[in-house]
């Protein structure tokens, strides 16, 4: 491409739902409470994410239980949050931002999630991440890695939700588990795909201190930041692939940089959710990463994110 653009729209749509800019917070950072949620509304943000609800508030897994290293993160938080009653109280405030609100529903059991979904979506969310996803709650599996599990669960939400329904997954590292989960994706339709969680059951050990360094799950957690980057591109790139680039994706992992969301976009993604950068740099992460963006699409001529999204080459 070699047409210049003043501005570039960093504007994006996902299952009929505009975005002003194509970046978000991912579901965990800085999302908990009223007054982080109220600061991302605020912020630059392109939509408000919620913290994973559960039906109950939750305090989470004993600290310390996020570390921050030169590769990235790792996390065993437990799902801390308001517990689902709460959300749906705040989601009309959070709307008055004028900016999409995404409700991320969790839960402990898989009668949870429909629970949690049909009241979640009457107060009013723009759409809904179900998270299928934690791999953080000790003697409770990821529910992504059992395909039949997830379709289950997945037509139940589906059953109680109106407005725009979307899954985050886990990593798959095999091309069959692709295959298998978008064979599920295409029966018990979802609009829009969050991809990736954190690479769950990692261990982060310190050296000198001859110690695992997050408490919970004798120190295995999920790992986030930028050593997940390449697995996040190829499960982007997997999904977009299976779905001839029909489903929207939003592109998780490893996001630092403005050229991290380009590459996101490369691959697939739609729009792109920011993590440990958030957590390690705070809200004016947005400002920097869409500053950033649109001077690499500036110099590549794309007149927009959209534009790019898809447009990988092979060899
Ligand atoms: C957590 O709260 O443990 C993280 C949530 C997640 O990874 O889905």
């Amino acid at each position: 491409m070699t047409l210049a653009h003043d501005t570039v729209d960093l504007s994006c749509t996902i299952a009929g739902v505009r975005f002003p800019l194509c970046l978000m917070n991912a579901s965990g950072a800085l999302c908990v409470t009223r007054e982080e949620l109220e600061a991302l509304g605020r912020s630059r943000t392109g939509a408000i994410v919620t913290k994973s609800m559960t039906l109950e508030a939750r305090t989470g897994n004993p600290e310390p239980r996020y570390y921050p290293f030169a590769g990235g993160s790792i996390n065993s938080m437990g799902l801390p949050n308001l517990g689902y009653r709460a959300y749906a109280e705040l989601i009309p405030a959070l709307k008055t931002f004028r900016k999409p609100v995404i409700a991320s529903v969790a839960g402990l059991c898989e009668d949870d999630f429909p629970e949690i979904a049909r009241t979640i979506a009457r107060a009013g969310p723009d759409l809904v991440e179900v998270n299928l996803s934690c791999p953080n709650i000790a003697g409770k599996p990821q529910i992504g890695y059992d395909f039949e599990a997830s379709e289950r669960l997945i037509r139940r939400v589906r059953a109680v939700v109106d407005c725009p329904l979307g899954v985050k997954l886990p990593p798959y590292f095999d091309p069959a588990h692709h295959a298998a989960m978008a064979e599920v994706l295409k029966r018990a339709p979802v609009d829009f795909l969050s991809l990736i969680n954190s690479v769950g059951n990692a261990l982060v050990i310190d050296p000198d201190r001859e110690s695992v360094v997050i408490k919970p799950k004798g120190g295995f957690g999920g790992l986030g930041g930028p050593g997940i980057k390449p697995v996040a591109l190829a499960n982007v790139r997997a999904f977009w692939k299976a779905f001839d680039g029909r489903i929207p994706i939003i592109g998780v992992g490893g996001v630092v940089s403005g050229t991290d969301a380009f590459e996101h976009l490369l691959a697939g993604a739609s729009a792109v959710q920011i993590g440990t950068a958030l957590v390690e740099e705070g809200l004016k992460v947005f400002d920097r990463i869409a500053g950033e963006l649109q001077a690499v699409l500036k110099k590549k001529g794309y007149p927009s994110a959209t534009a790019v999204v898809g447009r990988l080459k092979e060899l």
